[in-house]
């Protein structure tokens, strides 16, 4: 049997813990810090930060066999590294591969060495480069700092003006630390956004089932950006062909350069698309960890044992696991407090979680994002992105029904949720923005 921990706190990583205390061969789970939504499925342990200090302590303690790092920030320090050299199994890439997602030159300079097709884009150390690389574009701009910023570092401008202000806030007053006085500045892509994780152990990988999200705030996509308001999988419009293409083109190349490049990597590989009028599949983005809210539709999906896969990619045996296409849908819808993006308040007290009043008959998930308990045990709202409410169903519209009755159903103080996560699904082709 084997001991999981799951690192970190968010809706994603409920969703890891979830499915991995459903695994055959979990011997227990143990979430750090984790959240309430987890008290059942998970030992918690309180923790400062995400880092070597904090974790190895725990690793020890309860004979972890197998660590799952959740978010990018520890990967990008090299969690996964230290880890490893304490003979600890990671699901999750070293430093040397979360590269991909820590650094944009990188991720670009990688992508033009291997052929992966991607904006067109210059690199841009000065104002006065971004100002001549904004200027010979049009709109939309866009403008990207360099390293890690928390979802905040890409500015997608409708004006050169707000571009530039933008690449002025980043270069010279560095906005985003030192790495991002750093700036990419590339074409605007025009499409429909598709999230393709695969799962690998280096050598091997499995596609799952490709999801979409909500990023902007309001309906419509509407407002500024977020973490994330909710996403549904698999997308219907992501049909086979188009898949094949993002196999051939995507996926298969960038793990080929990763070993060419002798660069180990077992965990998840997130490839953000841009799928262009054309039909074409184009990287906006790489990230070296399952998305967030994408993780909560498509790990439930997955037929195959979620401690046998992940144990799998640790040993490099991915090839050796039968493999079953998921064939559910699902939907989720993210509760947020009101104000997020922006400064929100926290303590809200969380009605309506009890199982009665919730959908049953095991189609609905409620994962927590950012939870905790107050003084006298309430669960009470937390962080911004506070609770996700998950549909699974034979057909996408059942699935999103589902999410939405449950999500209708769960309260607090200034709750808002988007009412039109998994629209874009049932668009016909002339009907899509491109
Ligand atoms: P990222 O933080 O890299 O995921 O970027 C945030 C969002 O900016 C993406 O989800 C896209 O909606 C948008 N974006 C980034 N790069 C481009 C691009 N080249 N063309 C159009 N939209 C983009
Ligand atoms: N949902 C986007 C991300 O996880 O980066």
């Amino acid at each position: 049997m084997i001991n999981f921990l799951v690192i970190g706190g968010g809706g994603r990583e409920h969703a890891l813990v979830h499915a991995l205390s459903k695994s055959e061969i979990a011997g227990s789970v143990h979430a750090a810090p984790g959240n309430p939504g987890m008290e059942k499925a998970a030992r918690l342990h309180p923790v400062n930060g995400l880092d070597a200090e904090s974790i190895l302590p725990i690793v020890k303690e309860h004979d972890i066999d197998l660590a799952v790092v959740g978010p990018e920030a520890p990967l990008a320090e090299g969690l996964a590294d230290v880890l490893r050299a304490e003979g600890v199994m990671v699901f999750g890439p070293g430093k040397a591969g979360a590269m991909l997602e820590a650094s944009k030159v990188h991720a670009k300079r990688f992508m033009d060495r291997h052929g992966i097709p991607t904006a067109p884009w210059d690199l841009c150390s000065t104002f006065e480069e971004a100002e001549a690389a904004i200027n010979k574009r049009s709109a939309p701009y866009i403008v990207k700092a360099d390293g890690l910023a928390a979802g905040k570092g890409v500015v997608v401008a409708k004006g050169a003006e707000e571009a530039l202000s933008a690449a002025r806030a980043m270069i010279e007053e560095g906005l985003f630390g030192e790495s991002g006085r750093r700036v990419i500045v590339e074409d605007g892509l025009l499409g429909q956004e598709l999230t393709v994780l695969a799962v690998t152990d280096g050598a091997s990988y499995r596609i799952l089932p490709p999801s979409q999200d909500h990023k902007r705030i309001f309906d419509g996509d509407e407002g500024p950006n977020t973490g994330g308001m909710g996403a549904y999988a698999p997308a219907p419009w992501a049909d086979p062909s188009l898949m094949e293409k993002i196999k051939n083109k995507i996926i298969e190349p960038t793990l080929a350069g990763l070993r060419a490049e002798n660069t180990p990597y077992c965990g998840v590989l997130y490839a953000g698309l841009m799928i262009g009028p054309d039909g074409e599949p184009r990287v906006i983005e790489y990230n070296v960890r399952f998305g967030d809210p994408e993780a909560q539709v498509v790990i439930p999906l997955l037929e195959t044992d979620f401690g046998r896969l992940l144990l799998a990619c640790c040993e490099g045996r991915l090839s050796e696991v039968p493999w079953t296409e998921p064939a559910r849908w699902a939907a989720n819808v993210v509760l947020a407090s009101k104000g997020y993006p922006g400064p929100f308040e926290k303590g809200k007290l969380i009605t309506g979680l009890d199982p009665e009043g919730l959908p049953g008959d095991g189609n609905f998930l409620v994962f927590h994002g950012g939870t905790a308990r107050d003084g006298y045990g309430n669960i009470v709202t937390a962080g911004g992105r506070v609770l996700s409410a998950v549909g699974l169903g034979d057909t996408l519209e059942e699935a999103i029904k589902t999410a939405y009755r449950g999500a209708s159903a769960i309260s607090f103080e200034g709750a808002h949720y988007r009412k039109d996560i998994g629209r874009k699904a049932f668009l016909k082709g002339s009907e899509q923005e491109w």
